[in-house]
């Protein structure tokens, strides 16, 4: 098996994947939509049409979802030994390992990420949150509560049904399994939407899931838009939740249109994550630590640090060092394994990120390094940073979604705590300092659901990842992520003996 340096010295790009499912996956069949349209999805670094894929609408996500419908109210899954779900779970992560590199191939075609991030980085997590879920299938148990009166009473935790699960592009295939784990684990079915941009590798997923065996109708994957098929999940009846991660404004839409039916509602969304660097910090770790924060996946994260507060003393020559950094950061063919940064995803997220460019240095703030279009080709952009950053800027409130990062200067504690919490995002926040006591005095008047401290993007499946305020609600990974898919059922029993 291929090691992690056997990737990163590899002299050679990575070989380009074959693309065998484009169709829509529903009750273990692979058919074409009802309504026979097809779109196109594009290889972000050529712009160029890299396959046909089949359009899902209403129609069929009402299939899907009688498929998941009938697979939970009475095929096999909720009903087995748990222990044998979590087994299916890990085959499934075997059959994902005997195909990392072409996944990861697959995923850098789709998406633009570098292949030695999704190689490295996605698919690893991706295997990490499915196996550590397949653990909990059969450790997911009620209490005994002591009641008044002669009664006895219990809990049990009961999979909440059919899941609608609509996520972004940014991850495919790591959102695929955050999605996936809690859900198989639990015993729910899945009607599952991949983002329009990145289809491909969660249908390839859903091949290996039928590989591995988990049967016809738990997982059913609808491609298409978010307005047709994605509002189809949304408002269905036989849908008994809805797990979704994309913008706070697509939230807000579902949000309504999920009161109707009064689905239950689990939301990661967007954030302006603030990144702390005191003046006693190790700097070099800060600096590697803002590099990573922003820029992971060309800055296209929901948790990216893209608000990163220096404190004034060492301000200056923290810029220089975090600029010389972006401008040797190596942007370009994501299939070159030496490659860091990738295109964005589309055209819609270029025009955006360069849109914020443009605001940014209209409203005022220095453009220290990057700002520009890499190439003429391909949605690339510099690596960029933005210093003399006012807070009531747009590129300092705004979630950009790219490689741009926006630098404030602070001199008092109180104050930055109370700058970093002006926002309406509260999804991650980082500090980084030597200090102990300001570490965890800092970290718990963040109002954020992550706080790093002294490292960026640390993620593990058993530590929950979710947003305060804007950045949405409940939480995904760890034994909270189960929390989203369990209803909870009291069970009481009289124990006054019959004819009594
Ligand atoms: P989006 O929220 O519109 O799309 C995410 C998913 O929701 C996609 O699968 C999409 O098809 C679906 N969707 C869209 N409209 C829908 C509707 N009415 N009903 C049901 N599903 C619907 O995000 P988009 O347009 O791709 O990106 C816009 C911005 O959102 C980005 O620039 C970024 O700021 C933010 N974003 C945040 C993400 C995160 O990880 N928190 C991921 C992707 C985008
Ligand atoms: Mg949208």
């Amino acid at each position: 098996m291929a090691t992690v340096t056997d990737v990163r010295n590899a002299p050679k790009k990575a070989a380009l994947p074959q693309i065998r499912q484009t169709q829509l996956f529903i009750g273990g069949q692979w058919i074409p939509a009802k309504s026979g349209k097809t779109f196109e999805t594009c290889n972000p670094a050529t712009e160029e049409v890299i396959a046909q894929v089949a359009e899902g609408d209403a129609a069929d996500v009402d299939a899907a979802v009688r498929a998941a419908r009938e697979a939970f109210d009475s095929g096999p899954w909720p009903r087995m030994n748990a222990r044998e779900r979590g087994r299916l779970i890990h085959k499934l992560c075997d059959l994902i390992e005997g195909e990392i590199d072409e996944l990861a191939a697959l995923e850098s075609l789709d998406n633009g990420k570098p292949v030695s991030d999704a190689r490295l980085g996605d698919i690893p997590l991706a295997l990490d949150a499915l196996r550590y879920y397949a653990g909990w299938a059969d450790k997911i148990h009620g209490q005994t509560i002591p009641v008044s009166g002669n009664f006895f009473t219990y809990t049990r935790r009961e999979a909440v049904g059919v899941a609608g699960q609509i996520i972004p592009w940014n991850f495919p295939i790591l959102m695929t399994a955050w999605k996936w784990g809690p859900a198989l684990a639990t015993g729910c079915t899945v009607v599952m939407k991949p983002a329009e941009q990145t289809p491909l590798t969660c249908l390839r997923l859903a091949r290996l899931a039928q590989k591995a065996g988990i049967p016809d109708g738990v997982i059913n994957v609808v491609p298409g838009f978010g307005p047709t098929a994605g509002a189809a999940i949304v408002k269905h009846p036989g849908v008994d939740k809805v797990a979704f991660t994309g913008s706070g404004e697509t939230a807000q839409i579902i949000m309504r249109q999920a009161a109707d039916s009064l689905k239950r509602l689990t939301f990661e969304l967007g954030g302006k994550s603030p990144n702390i660097v005191f003046a006693d910090a190790d700097l070099a770790a800060a600096a590697a630590g803002a590099h990573v924060g922003i820029y992971l996946n060309q800055g296209q994260c929901c948790c990216a640090g893209s608000r990163l507060f220096v404190e004034d003393s060492i301000h200056d020559a923290f810029v220089d060092t975090i600029v010389a950094m972006s401008r040797s950061r190596k942007v370009g063919d994501p299939f070159d394994p030496a490659t860091e940064q990738g295109p964005q995803v589309d055209q819609a997220q270029f025009d955006k990120i360069m849109g914020y460019i443009a605001q940014g240095k209209q409203e005022g703030a220095t453009c220290a390094t990057g700002g520009k279009r890499v190439g003429t080709k391909g949605f690339f952009i510099e690596p960029t940073v933005f210093t003399n950053v006012k807070d009531e800027m747009a590129i300092a409130r705004e979630e950009i979604f790219g490689p741009v990062l926006s630098v404030l200067k602070f001199s008092d504690t109180d104050e930055l705590v109370r700058r970093a919490n002006a926002t309406n995002f509260g999804l991650a926040a980082a500090v980084w300092t030597r200090d102990i006591a300001r570490a965890h005095d800092v970290a718990r008047r963040l109002r954020a659901g992550t706080v790093w401290v002294n490292c960026y993007d640390v993620f593990d499946a058993a530590a929950p990842f979710g947003g305060y305020k804007r950045s949405g609600f409940g939480r995904e990974l760890g034994e909270r992520g189960l929390d989203g898919y369990l209803e909870t059922k009291t069970v009481t029993v009289s124990l006054d003996p019959p004819g009594r």
